[in-house]
């Protein structure tokens, strides 16, 4: 009887089981993962991502900062890109993320176009890590080699996402506590917020700042005059809080400026600007913002240690990165041509 030989098989199952289950919770990560399965994976990606940064210059930042929503919640994982269903509010509806992160659609073009060369093989995940670092290569700044082989997970969680991502409010000490969760150092921290060389950010994100900084009714002192003019000219109190300003003086360009306005107190975000006035991080904004090359390493450094960052749970390749494959059938629906999400 079957019962009677599980006993002394039962070590060797769940050893199987074990790699089995790590196998398909945890990959390895590795350059040049599609070399094989899909040789043009790498450069259909920059093509796409090249194109739609041609038509609108600030998509490539925001594709860039996917990398940031979609690594801190439970992983490199693709799960920021799955649209909410009736049973499951998905991470765009998040607090950081809602009327916020934007570009989803160059991700679809990018998933499309590999789709097309070789169906079912890459990773939405990896697509949002090839994108980032072509975006950021396309703009000026570093190019590095990606690590790649990451799954797409089957969920995604509002809650766990608006627990998680920072606020704009947020300041210095506190996101060093939150990286060193995830082994980011304080350097790693000063570096990846760097990303604020390029792209937008709301009034919205900058208006407690401007006219209520800490609820003192005053606006935050740490801004320099001439600055504050301008921002209080583009955000007045009670205004529009969807209308943006450029996160730093050459928003189009990845470089160092956005550390030089630190140092000059013309930061847009309040999470900006405290790494200056903040002791533990301004010697790393000072040396950045003298040495554009320490920049670009730390940078690199860090994108590829938040790349590394794994739910260890199950996934799959996406066909579709709005849809867990389970789900694919109502793609064909009505619901999926009036998709909510731009
Ligand atoms: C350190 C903590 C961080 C905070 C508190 C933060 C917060 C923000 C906020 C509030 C905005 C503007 C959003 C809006 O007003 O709608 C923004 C934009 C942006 N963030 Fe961050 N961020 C952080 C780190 C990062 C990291 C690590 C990356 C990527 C590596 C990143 C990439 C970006 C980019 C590229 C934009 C501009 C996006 C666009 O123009 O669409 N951020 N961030
Ligand atoms: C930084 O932010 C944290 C969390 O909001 C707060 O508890 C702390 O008092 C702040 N630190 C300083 C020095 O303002
Ligand atoms: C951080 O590093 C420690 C020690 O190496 C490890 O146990 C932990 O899982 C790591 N945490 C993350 C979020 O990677
Ligand atoms: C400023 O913030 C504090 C605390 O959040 C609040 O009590 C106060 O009403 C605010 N003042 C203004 C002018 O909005
Ligand atoms: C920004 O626009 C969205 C969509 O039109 C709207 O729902 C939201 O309330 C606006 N947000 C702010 C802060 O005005």
């Amino acid at each position: 009887m079957l019962s009677h030989h599980l006993p002394p098989m039962l070590p060797l199952l769940l050893f199987i089981a074990h790699v089995i289950a790590t196998a398909t919770a945890e990959p390895p990560l590795r350059p040049g993962y599609y070399s094989e399965s899909c040789p043009q994976a790498e450069s259909t990606v920059r093509k796409v991502i090249k194109q739609a940064m041609i038509r609108e210059p600030r998509s490539g930042a925001s594709v860039m900062r996917l990398q940031f929503h979609d690594c801190f919640v439970n992983g490199c994982d693709g799960s920021l890109l799955l649209d909410d269903t009736p049973d499951m509010l998905g991470e765009k509806l998040s607090l950081s993320n809602i009327n916020s992160l934007r570009s989803y659609e160059v991700v679809d073009e990018v998933k499309e176009a590999l789709e097309s060369v070789c169906p079912g093989v890459v990773s939405c995940a990896d697509i949002i890590i090839m994108a980032s670092r072509d975006a950021v290569a396309l703009s000026g700044g570093p190019n590095w080699e990606v690590k790649l082989g990451r799954l797409d997970s089957l969920t995604a969680s509002q809650e766990d996402a608006d627990n998680i991502m920072p606020s704009p409010r947020a300041n210095s000490s506190y996101l060093i506590d939150l990286f060193s969760k995830y082994n980011l150092s304080v350097k790693d921290l000063v570096a990846l917020s760097g990303s604020h060389s390029i792209g937008k950010g709301r009034c919205f994100s900058i208006v407690f700042r401007l006219y209520n900084q800490s609820g003192s009714g005053r606006p935050d002192p740490t801004i320099e005059p001439k600055f504050r003019k301008k921002l209080d000219k583009l955000c007045p109190l009670g205004g529009d809080g969807n209308v943006t300003g450029d996160l730093d003086a050459t928003p189009q360009v990845f470089d160092n400026q956005y550390f030089k306005d630190l140092v000059n107190g013309r930061g847009f975000l309040n999470s900006d600007q405290t790494l200056f006035t903040f002791e533990q991080t301004r010697g790393y904004v000072k040396q950045f913002s003298a040495d554009q090359e320490e920049f670009f390493k730390a940078f690199v450094d860090g994108m590829v240690r938040m790349g590394d960052l794994q739910s260890g749970r199950p996934g799959e390749i996406r066909k579709n990165c709005r849809v867990a494959n389970s789900r694919q059938p109502e793609l064909m629906s009505d619901a999926w041509r009036k998709r909510k999400y731009m």
